[in-house]
C-alpha cells in the first residue's frame, strides 16, 4: 500500500521514534487508568488504529491480557518495526497494513484506541465511520490527542508562542489539525457514536522534566518549520528551553464513544 500520510511524514526518523517511545512511556499508569474508565479491561478484542512502531500496542499486550489484540497503520515500515517490537516481546499481537479510511477486517472488536491518529487526519468523521464498521456492538472507540491551545509556558516566551503558530499553519497545510483535541466529542457525535466520555489529562514539566516536556511538545516542531529563519528560532528556544526556572503544561484529551 502507498504511504502517503501528509501530515506525519516524519516517521523513519530515529528522532521520531525516540519521541513516540517517550510518549508511550511519560505517563503510561495514569494513561491505562484512565483507559479503564473508557471502557478498557481484560479480555477483550482490542484495535490499535495507527499504531506506528508499536509501542503502545505492546503495553496493552502485557498489561490488559487481551483476549486478541491487532495493530494496524498505513505505514510499513512502522508496521515492520512494530512487528519486530512484538516478537522481541514474546507477544502474539498481530499487525496489519491499513489505511484507517479503508480499515478492511473479517474481525470485529469490543475497545479500538487511536492515540495522537486523528491529528494526522484530514477526514476525521469518515475514519471515525470505518472504525465503527470494525466495532461489535456496544464496542467503545476511545481517542487520544492533543490541542496545542492547551499546551502552555510560564513565564510566557514570544518564541515558543510564535513556533507553536506557524506549526498549527504548517499542519493544516499538510491535512492535519493540532487543535483536534477540542473538537473530538462533536466529531464522535456526527459520526454516529453514543455514550460520550470526555477525560482531560495535563502532564506538566515538574512531573516529567522540562527536557522530556521539550522532547514531547516541541522537538518535533522543527521538521514542521520550512525557512531558515524560523529554524534558527527553533534552535534558540531549545537553549533557552534548557533554563529550569520555565514550567510546561500540555493537556492531551481522552474522548471516547460507543458503537450502537
Ligand atoms: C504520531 S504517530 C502515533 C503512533 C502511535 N499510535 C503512538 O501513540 O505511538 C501517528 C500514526 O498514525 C499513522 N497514520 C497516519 N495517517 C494514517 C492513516 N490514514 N491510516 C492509518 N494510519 C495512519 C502514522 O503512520 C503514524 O504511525
Amino acid at each position: 500500500m502507498e504511504n502517503n500520510n501528509k501530515s506525519y511524514f516524519y516517521a523513519e526518523k530515529q528522532e521520531e521514534l525516540d519521541r513516540l517511545k517517550l510518549q508511550a512511556s511519560a505517563v503510561q499508569d495514569i494513561e491505562l487508568g484512565i483507559l479503564e474508565k473508557h471502557g478498557l479491561s481484560t479480555h477483550l478484542d482490542v484495535l490499535d488504529v495507527g499504531c506506528g512502531p508499536g509501542f503502545t500496542t505492546s503495553l496493552l499486550a502485557d498489561r490488559c491480557q487481551p483476549t486478541s489484540l491487532l495493530g494496524v497503520d498505513n505505514n510499513p515500515e512502522l508496521i515492520s518495526k512494530a512487528k519486530e517490537l512484538a516478537n522481541s516481546n514474546n507477544q502474539s499481537t498481530v499487525f496489519s497494513i491499513q489505511d484507517v479510511y479503508e480499515i478492511n477486517l473479517s474481525k470485529k472488536f469490543d475497545f479500538a484506541y487511536a492515540r495522537f491518529l486523528f491529528q494526522h487526519l484530514e477526514k476525521p468523521v469518515k475514519a471515525l465511520k470505518s472504525i465503527s464498521n470494525v466495532l461489535k456492538e456496544n464496542g467503545r472507540l476511545c481517542i487520544l490527542d492533543i490541542d496545542e491551545d492547551f499546551l502552555h509556558l510560564h513565564p510566557p516566551l514570544h518564541s515558543f508562542i510564535e513556533i507553536k503558530e506557524k506549526v498549527i499553519l504548517q499542519q493544516k497545510k499538510r491535512g492535519g489539525d493540532r487543535l483536534i483535541g477540542k473538537k473530538l466529542r462533536n466529531l464522535l457525535i456526527e459520526a454516529g457514536f453514543e455514550e460520550i466520555n470526555v477525560t482531560i489529562l495535563p502532564v506538566t514539566s515538574n512531573q516529567i522534566g522540562l527536557d522530556a516536556f521539550f522532547d514531547l511538545t516541541t522537538s518535533f516542531k522543527k521538521e514542521l518549520l520550512t525557512n531558515k529563519d524560523d529554524v534558527d528560532q527553533f534552535n534558540e528556544l531549545k537553549k533557552i528551553m534548557k533554563n529550569e526556572n520555565y514550567f510546561g503544561v500540555v493537556s492531551v484529551f481522552f474522548v471516547s464513544g460507543v458503537k450502537r
